[in-house]
């Protein structure tokens, strides 16, 4: 029997009832018709992510730079969550919800850049016990891998199997970097054997550091591949979206519609792209005040709103991430509403200053000048708005605690890493794609507001791309003003 590289099933010994003996193991080694390679062609961001590493090469002339995929979280026992790859490993292969578990890709300096080689394990022949017996990654119960060669070609990048990583193991020195946070196994032997290289700074790591925080900037302006993909992603959250409006009157029904919403919606997710790009909220009555309400365990009242804080990762990973605020029984009542247009109204304020040259955080500054003057208007606030947005009062923050945009691209909150100067601080680019989101949260036990004011939390979350001139709302076609918002419940 030949040897298998692959990790040693995990506790099943009172489970697993597999035959030992070498009469059922050469049995079912044998009789099996012979393998061939499906026809595979470069998939489409195969060429953008030679060109993403192309760029980190340059960064980072002179270092072996190693990136894992990482592998499957525990949920309980020898059960696990999905497998999802850290997203730096996916933007620089290109590969998304098909990567095998385990894989790390490894770009070793050259005299004029890297050769980039990821390691990944392959099929196992039918003639090992992995093939039937291994439940963790046995083709019996996960499913084939691909081969090498055919990731060689899908991917435009060379392969090897894992077990030839240790190799590479055996060439970590000071000029080694990784992304620590990937693959904590992969992370521990690297850290190993820099120490045994007697590089003590090593393990302080501010090159790793360095390299996290590149990985993260190459991503703050998008590709023509991340804009069409982002574009997907908002296209099919908005069919999710209309799912739930769908579904309100079930919804209605059911002592925990909110988990319903969730249920809706993530079924769309699943049919349309890879998952959820982040747990679904689905916050109805004064749960929207809380703002990562993520139980979803409440009932779905008419007469209440309804805040849905969603989006669709694609199999490419790339998310939206858009919220909508519904009256649940299709129309608003006047504070509602009252509260909707003032959020709306910071939301288009916002957005009508995006453009290149202007800098990041001017876009929440000018969403803020809009809440302070309402909050103010309403008589709100113990201050005038305008001493009220002085930067030591802030009182009108009260009601919205949380930041007007973040960038937004193959993890929902992109790019986070960076520096200062290139995020919050940066100047817009074309193609830079993140959220714009002010939202208005009473607390139901907030005695500075008057009571009608009281539950009521509205958040209006849309996707915006920096054009050459201007900017683009990739989520204006979700129904988003009031009027809009009630003819849509009306339609379904
Ligand atoms: N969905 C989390 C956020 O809007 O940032
Ligand atoms: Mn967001
Ligand atoms: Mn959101």
């Amino acid at each position: 029997m030949a040897d298998s590289s692959a990790p040693s099933p995990r506790a099943t010994s009172n489970r697993s009832t597999t035959p030992q003996s070498s009469g059922f193991s050469d049995y079912i080694s044998t009789g099996w018709a012979e393998r061939v390679d499906a026809e595979v062609v470069p998939r489409e961001q195969a060429a953008f992510a030679a060109a993403r590493r192309e760029r980190l090469s340059q960064l980072h002339q002179g270092q072996r730079l190693i990136i894992p995929a990482g592998s499957a979280k525990v949920r309980s026992n020898d059960t696990d969550y999905p497998f999802r790859a850290h997203s730096t490993f996916a933007h620089v292969t290109g590969w998304g919800s098909d990567v095998v578990a385990g894989s790390v890709l490894v770009m070793e300096p050259t005299a004029d850049g890297h050769d980039a080689t990821l390691y990944f394990r392959p099929a196992a022949g039918r003639d090992t016990s992995e093939f039937y017996a291994n439940p963790d990654v046995g083709e019996f119960w996960t499913g084939p891998r691909p081969s090498l060669a055919n990731v060689a070609t899908d991917l435009g990048v060379a392969t090897l199997p894992l077990a030839e990583f240790d190799a590479v193991l055996d060439r970590v020195d000071a000029t080694t970097l990784i992304v620590r946070d990937a693959d904590r196994d992969v992370t521990d032997q690297v850290d190993g054997r820099r120490l045994l290289a007697a590089d003590s700074e090593a393990l302080e790591h501010d090159g790793d550091d360095e390299l996290s925080r590149d990985l993260s900037e190459l991503r703050l302006v998008k590709d023509s591949y991340e804009v069409t993909e982002m574009r997907a992603a908002v296209d099919a959250t908005q069919m999710g979206f209309n799912d739930v409006v769908s579904d309100l009157p079930n919804i209605i029904e059911h002592s925990r519609g909110e988990r319903l919403v969730e249920g809706t919606f993530n079924r769309r997710a699943r049919a349309e792209g890879n998952t959820v790009g982040y747990d679904t909220i689905a916050a109805s009555g004064p749960h929207a005040c809380v703002l990562h309400w993520t139980r979803n365990d409440g009932p779905v009242k008419p007469g209440d709103l309804i805040l849905i804080d969603a989006g669709i990762e694609l199999d490419s990973y790339y998310t939206a991430d858009i919220t909508r605020t519904l009256p649940i029984s299709g129309t608003f009542t006047e504070v509602q509403r009252r509260v909707y247009d003032a959020v709306l109204e910071a939301a288009d304020a916002a957005f009508a200053i995006v453009r290149p040259g202007i800098k990041f955080r001017d876009i929440h500054a000018e969403a803020m000048r809009v809440i302070a003057e309402k909050t103010a208007e309403w008589g709100l606030l113990p201050v005038s708005a305008e001493e009220s947005l002085e930067a030591d009062k802030q009182f009108h923050r009260r009601y919205m605690v949380h930041g007007t945009s973040h960038h937004l691209g193959i993890d929902v909150h992109d790019c986070a890493a960076a520096r200062r100067d290139m995020y919050l601080d940066g100047i817009l680019e074309p193609g830079m794609v993140f959220t714009i989101e002010p939202g208005l949260y009473f607390q139901p036990d907030d005695i500075t507001v008057p009571e009608e004011y009281r539950g009521i939390g509205v958040r209006i979350e849309d996707d915006i791309l920096v054009t050459e001139d201007g900017a683009e709302n990739l989520s204006v076609n979700i129904p988003r003003t009031a009027d809009a918002v009630e003819a849509w419940i009306a339609r379904s």
